[in-house]
């Protein structure tokens, strides 16, 4: 999970990192007593959207004072910012910078450790930098089992030539934000820029925290960190049911057992739709192992209530749950849906009990339901009816 800045920022301060005042405002007023909140001064209006590169496109604008933080908030809220729409924004305090710095911590996954990155040429261009000079980014290895720790802290600076009379304050700042990253179970923190400011401070002036949502469990105070206004609806409810359920834009519904299964059933419907009036997949939906009735039941459910949903393909291949319990599954499932149902579904069985799995389903005769044969034929069938 993406976090915004705001988010970033008060994680930070938990941790110790150094950062200025920052408040959420959603109206031009809530900005102006944000503004007055923080000293009446210089602030900073910033976009809260979670995309990089804000400033660049206008999102992050001086104002120096309250009315003109009300009179930026007001130019900035409302604003797409690379097809995110700006619905809060920070009013942050202002820094006086004299230096822009960069860095960041993530998993090195090919390394099985993680991967610290650091430049004195921080700012807003560091993905042009890592392009053009390589050699401005420094690189440095961090073992898992040891993390950054204050040596490794200066080693990070000194290969990246941070000044020698600000190592001893950028270290502790590497080390605070190595808290972060391992107290919060974070996969990327990442600063553009930490400053130095005129009066010698440094102070993390952004921030992109994204959390391992593999870690959910043991961080009940995250949950609130969810953006729930923009969440798909059909994806939250997916997500209450405990669902793997991804929503796309096509007419051909996918329900599967097993993600790699998944996959493949989205291309070969995108390929078979090519046939078909270009109709594409319109989710992912992964039941996993254990299909009972009411997790076919719930897919389905979801599935079929997507307004653009026209046809269903199910996927199943029989291994610990059987075709047999599958078709089960698939029966009850319509049984609980009723008669409201109308939308055509072809189902695809192969594996154990395959036999006894079709033999079910042939009995119960669904005049909703199509067997066939193939994953390909299933594909090209289920494409044909939501082109019908
Ligand atoms: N609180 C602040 N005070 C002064 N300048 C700031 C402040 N926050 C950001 N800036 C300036 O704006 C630039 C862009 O802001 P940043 O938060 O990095 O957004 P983004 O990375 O999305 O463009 C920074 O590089 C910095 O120069
Ligand atoms: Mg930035």
């Amino acid at each position: 999970m993406d976090l915004f800045e705001y988010q970033a920022r008060d994680i930070f301060e938990k941790h110790g990192v150094p950062v200025l005042g920052g408040i959420v405002a959603t109206t031009p007023d809530e900005a102006r007593a944000a503004a007055e909140q923080l000293g009446g001064g210089t602030v900073v209006v910033k976009a809260q959207v979670k995309t990089g590169g804000r400033g660049k496109a206008g999102g992050v604008k001086l104002a120096h004072n309250p009315d003109e933080a009300a009179e930026k908030a007001g130019q900035i809220l409302g604003m797409d910012i690379k097809g995110h729409t700006v619905h809060r924004v920070m009013i942050a305090a202002g820094a006086k910078i004299a230096e822009e710095f960069y860095f960041s911590l993530l998993l090195d996954r090919a390394e099985r450790r993680y991967l610290a990155m650091a430049s004195v040429e921080g700012g807003m261009d560091i993905e042009q930098l890592a392009v053009e000079r390589p050699e401005a980014l420094a690189r440095v290895a961090v073992d898992p089992q040891v993390g950054i720790d204050d040596a490794k802290a200066r080693e990070i600076a000194q290969t990246a030539g941070f000044p020698a009379e600000i190592t001893d304050a950028v270290a502790d700042v590497f080390v605070k934000l190595w808290g972060v990253y391992k107290g919060e179970d974070a996969t990327l923190v990442e600063v553009n820029p930490l400053v130095r400011t005129e009066d010698g401070q440094i102070v993390a002036l952004d921030g992109k925290v994204t959390l391992d949502e593999n870690a959910e469990f043991r961080h009940a105070e995250h949950g609130g960190l969810e953006d729930a206004a923009a969440a798909d609806p059909l994806e939250a409810r997916a997500k209450e049911k405990g669902l793997n359920y991804v929503k796309l834009d096509g007419a051909v519904g996918i329900i599967g057992n097993g993600a790699g299964l998944v996959m493949s059933t989205l291309d070969v419907v995108a390929y078979a739709g090519e046939e078909h009036g270009g109709v594409k997949p319109a989710n992912f939906l992964d039941i996993g192992g254990g299909a009972s009735a009411e997790v076919m039941a719930n897919g389905l459910e979801i599935i079929l209530s997507d307004p653009q949903v026209k046809s269903v393909f199910v996927n199943v291949f029989g291994g610990i749950t059987a075709c047999d319990a599958v078709a089960n599954g698939i029966v009850q499932a319509l049984e609980m849906l009723g008669d409201k149902e109308t939308k055509p579904l072809v189902v695809r069985l192969d594996g154990n009990s395959v036999v006894e799995g079709r033999a079910i389903l042939e009995a119960a005769a669904h005049p909703l339901v199509t067997l066939a044969d193939t994953m390909d034929g299933a594909a090209a069938k289920a494409a044909e009816l939501a082109n019908a």
